[in-house]
C-alpha cells in the first residue's frame, strides 16, 4: 500500500485515485420531524452543546477545505439545518470565501418558506427537498407529524426565491408509498423541481433495514415506465449518485440514487464533515477522524488540513452493503449528515 500523503495542502485523493471536491456538512443532528426510516419516535440521545462545532469552527473547516484542499461543492444538511440558529451566518460566510464554492443545502423544507429568500440572499446556491408522499395522513404516517403543507409551502418558497434548480428527493417504501413514484413525477414535473428518488439504505437508527423490503431502483424505473417514456440522459455523470432519465423525450428529467442495487463507489467524491467535528470519508465508513479535538487544542490550519487528507486517504473502496460482513455504522444518517 503507498503511504499516505505528508504534504497539508493539495486535493484530498485516497488511495484509489478518487478526490473528494465534495464536501456534505452535517449543521445538528437534530430535527422537526421523526421519519419513520430514519429516527424512532422519541428521537435520539442528541449531541450535547459543546460537542458540537461553533459556528466560527465550522466556517475555519470549511476555509480549510476550499482553499487546501481543492473542495469546490459545499451542501449542508443534518439532521434538518434549517433548525441551526447560525445557519444564515455560515452561509454568507462560506459565500464570501475565495475561490468560492457552490453552496447548497438538503432540507425536509419546514421553515424554508419564510427563510428562502434571506438564504438566497446570503448566498446560498439551491436546496433539495425531501418529500415522499403528497398524501397528507401517509405523510403524518411517515414523518409522525402533521407537516405536508409546510413543506409544500417551503418547495414554492425555494422556488420563488431562485434557489433553483430545487431537487426533490423520495425515499419510497413498500407497502407504504411504493404506489406514488408516477404521481411524485408529475407534481415535480408540474412545478419544474427535479425529481430524484433514493432507494433506502441501512442507516436508520433503529436498524430496521431490511434488503427484502426495499425498493430498487428497477422497481421504481419499472413503475415510472408504465406511465413515462423513460430514456437514459446523455448528459454527462460524472460524479453525480443519481443516474438521470430525460422524461418524455426531455427536457424534463428525473433521477434515482441506486446506492444499494447500483452503487457509484468508484466515482464518489464526497467527504464529510459530523456536526462534532469528525472527517467521514464515506457514509458508511466505520471510522472516524476527529478535527474538533485537534482544533480546540489549537492545531493551526496546516495540521487540521493533514488530518484531513489522511483521514481520506484511508477512504474504503466501496461501502461493502453487499459483503457478508457488512456492519451497519455506528451512528444513524441524522447524526452523520445524509
Ligand atoms: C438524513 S436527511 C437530512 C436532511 C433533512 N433533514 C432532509 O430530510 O432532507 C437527508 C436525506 O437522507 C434521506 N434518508 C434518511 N434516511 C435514509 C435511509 N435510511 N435511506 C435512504 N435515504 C435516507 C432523507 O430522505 C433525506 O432525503
Ligand atoms: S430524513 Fe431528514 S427530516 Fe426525516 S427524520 Fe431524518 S433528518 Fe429528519
Amino acid at each position: 500500500m503507498t503511504a499516505a500523503p505528508t504534504t497539508t495542502d493539495g486535493v484530498l485523493v485516497d488511495r484509489y485515485g478518487r478526490v473528494a471536491r465534495d464536501l456534505r456538512v452535517s449543521l445538528t443532528d437534530k430535527c422537526n420531524l421523526r421519519c419513520t426510516y430514519c429516527m424512532p419516535a422519541e428521537g435520539l440521545p442528541w449531541l450535547a452543546g459543546p460537542q458540537l462545532l461553533g459556528d466560527d469552527e465550522i466556517v475555519r473547516l470549511v476555509r480549510i477545505a476550499v482553499q487546501r484542499l481543492g473542495v469546490t461543492e459545499v451542501r449542508f444538511t443534518g439532521g434538518e439545518p434549517l433548525i441551526r440558529p447560525g445557519l444564515v451566518g455560515i452561509v454568507s460566510a462560506v459565500a464570501a470565501l475565495e475561490p468560492r464554492p457552490r453552496i447548497s443545502l438538503t432540507t425536509n423544507g419546514l421553515g424554508l418558506e419564510r427563510l428562502a429568500a434571506t438564504l438566497r440572499a446570503a448566498g446560498l446556491d439551491r436546496v433539495n427537498v425531501s418529500l415522499d408522499t403528497l398524501d397528507r395522513a401517509r405523510f403524518t404516517e411517515l414523518t409522525r407529524r402533521d407537516r405536508l403543507a409546510d413543506v409544500l409551502a417551503g418547495l414554492s418558497g425555494a422556488a420563488a426565491a431562485g434557489l433553483t434548480p430545487v431537487k426533490v428527493n423520495a425515499v419510497l417504501m413498500r407497502g407504504v408509498n411504493d404506489d406514488e413514484a408516477p404521481a411524485l413525477l408529475r407534481f415535480a414535473l408540474a412545478h419544474g423541481y427535479e425529481l430524484r428518488f433514493i432507494e433506502q439504505m441501512p442507516l436508520d437508527a433503529q436498524h430496521g433495514w431490511d434488503r427484502t423490503a426495499m425498493v430498487t431502483a428497477d422497481e421504481i424505473l419499472a413503475a415510472l415506465g408504465r406511465e413515462f417514456a423513460l430514456t437514459p440522459d446523455p448528459a454527462e455523470r460524472g460524479a453525480a449518485p443519481a443516474e438521470t432519465w430525460l422524461v418524455n423525450g426531455g427536457p424534463d428529467r428525473v433521477g434515482v440514487i441506486g446506492s444499494v442495487t447500483r452503487p457509484f463507489c468508484g466515482d464518489c467524491d464526497r467527504t464529510r464533515l459530523t456536526a462534532d467535528g469528525q472527517v467521514r470519508a464515506c457514509l458508511f465508513a466505520t471510522e472516524e477522524s476527529d478535527l474538533r479535538g485537534a482544533l480546540r487544542a489549537g492545531a493551526d490550519d496546516a495540521e487540521l488540513a493533514r488530518r484531513w487528507r489522511t483521514a481520506m486517504w484511508g477512504k474504503r473502496a466501496g461501502h461493502g452493503i453487499d459483503d457478508p460482513a457488512f456492519l451497519q455504522p455506528a451512528r444513524p444518517m441524522s447524526a452523520i449528515g445524509g
